[in-house]
């Protein structure tokens, strides 16, 4: 009886939160008038995916979604800062939040995700930018109804920033952007410390949620119409290494992959140095497990992959990409490359470009290096100028195109699986959709399809996407 009633911290914090949501829900009913949220995710899909929870509970606080910016009664930026770029453009958005504030005071703006983890952003914002009432970071998402009752109480701003992770707090009562497939978080943090990288130390140490919870939270989706599910994480190989009872990631999609109702599974990201033989032959053996991989390369070069910390070799990429053909012959593999990162010569960009002309990516996310304050990479010698940068990104991006194209060109011609998700900003009677190795076809369809897996005749490539027939 007792352990039946024994809280977790988890339910213990949930309690907490859900006492200060009917707190603001009644705010928002004494007010008498409907009262509307603007939220924006400004990066990755863990943001992506953090948004989502920000929703459901702004939601379950009485607040109407809108798409109109500057009619919002709360406006929430969920902040990226993995490149300079993505901070320049969140300080950007801010500044025009002050024209907003200044025509209608009472609207609440609120700032939370990675950058919010960094000290100098919040020593700019607190002077600089005084017009933001609520800040909080990567840790305390689950705060949020409490952090806009003290902000609505005491009308005073609102600055609650962890510097490291508490226990996870289970939530699942997210809205989904979608109505039939959703993002899991199987594990937060990352304890890689690629060089260049900012994510560790804005998101801490490597963790995992436990397998029934993850399982549970699918169940649970899959019961809502859900048919396609992505467990997100920043190294999803070394899930479930620090659970007390531990678990491996192909453990996880094993027992994923016989939940009854759904259709797809993807994941990301892997990271080449923990990607087990086990792991493909998971994803060979799951009927489920879709075949794709997003498996980040960074360079070609040993010597900046060593710089980089990244702990695998070009030889050894390689050979994981040769053994992940011949298990399962027609995947799509893409990846994330970097170009200029410190003492990067000609000669190791030529490593980069073999890697892209050997693997034949169908995707590729590529980066310039951008410095990042705090990291080793940052202080190293040998900082590369723009534009022998740009000159190489450019280069890379010709090789690259070549190689996506000729990859999709092999689509040309086969009926592929395509489970649909939109309407097409194409036009009126294009519907757009994924195959399961992820490639992005355009049919001829409308807005009944969506949810809907058909299979689709490939006619033509346009490189990024096919166009297809329904069959
Ligand atoms: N955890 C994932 C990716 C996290 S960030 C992984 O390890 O693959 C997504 C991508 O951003 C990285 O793969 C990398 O290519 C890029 N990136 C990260 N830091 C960067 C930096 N300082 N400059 C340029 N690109 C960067
Ligand atoms: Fe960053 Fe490397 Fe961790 Fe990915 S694995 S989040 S690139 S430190
Ligand atoms: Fe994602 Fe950007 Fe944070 S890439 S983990 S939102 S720094």
């Amino acid at each position: 009886m007792l352990e039946n009633v024994k809280m977790t911290v988890s339910d213990k914090e949930q309690e907490i939160q859900k006492q200060y949501a009917d707190k603001v829900r009644e705010y928002v009913t004494n007010s008498g008038c409907e009262k509307t949220f603007y939220s924006l995710a400004m990066g990755c899909q863990m943001n992506a995916h953090d948004s989502e929870k920000i929703t459901g509970m702004m939601l379950r606080m009485g607040y109407k979604e809108t798409n109109d910016e500057t009619k919002a009664d709360f406006i929430i930026y969920n902040t990226c800062c993995v490149r300079e770029n993505a901070e320049e453009k969140v300080f950007g958005k801010i500044g025009t939040l002050k024209h907003i504030k200044k025509t209608k005071p009472d609207t609440i703006i609120a700032l939370c995700g990675c950058m919010m983890q960094e000290d100098t952003v919040i020593q700019k914002l607190k002077q600089s930018y005084r017009h933001v009432d609520i800040i909080f970071g990567t840790f305390n998402l689950h705060k949020l109804p409490q952090l806009l009752y003290t902000r609505i109480k005491t009308g005073k701003p609102v600055i609650d920033i962890w510097d490291k992770h508490g226990p996870i707090v289970e939530d699942t009562s997210y809205k989904r952007e979608f109505k039939y497939k959703a993002s899991v978080n199987v594990m937060y943090g990352c304890n890689n410390f690629c060089t260049y990288c900012i994510v560790p130390y804005v998101r801490g140490r490597e963790r995992s949620r436990e397998k029934e919870d993850i399982l549970n939270e699918i169940r649970m989706l899959a019961n809502d119409g859900v048919k396609e599910i992505t467990l997100l994480g920043q190294n999803v190989n070394s899930y479930g290494k620090t659970l007390e009872t531990p678990v491996t990631f192909a453990e996880l999609l094993r027992e994923v992959d016989k939940i009854d109702g759904i259709e797809r599974i993807r994941f990301m990201t892997s990271h080449p140095k923990d990607l087990s033989d086990d792991l493909i032959y998971a994803m060979r053996d799951c009927k489920k497990v879709c075949n794709y991989l997003h498996l980040p390369f960074q360079s070609g070069s040993n010597r900046i992959l060593e710089k980089m910390n990244r702990r695998y070799t070009k030889e050894k990429y390689l050979s994981l990409i040769y053994k992940i053909k011949k298990e399962i012959p027609d995947i799509m593999i893409s990846t994330d490359i970097i170009v200029g990162f410190p003492q990067e010569t000609e000669e190791d960009f030529l490593d980069t470009l073999d890697v892209v002309k050997k693997v034949g990516f169908s995707t590729a996310f590529t980066f310039i290096y951008s410095k990042r304050t705090g990291t080793p990479a940052a202080v190293m010698d040998g900082q590369i100028d723009e534009a022998t940068a740009h000159e190489r990104f450019n280069r890379l991006l010709e090789v690259l195109n070549k190689t996506i194209e000729k990859v999709h060109e092999a689509q040309v011609g086969k009926t592929l699986d395509v489970l649909v998700e939109k309407v097409s900003r194409q036009g009126e009677g294009i519907v757009t959709g994924r195959s399961t190795d992820n490639t992005l076809v355009h049919f001829k369809g409308n807005a009944e399809l969506i949810g809907q897996t058909v299979p689709v005749k490939i006619t033509e490539n346009k490189v990024f996407y096919l166009l297809g027939e329904r069959i």
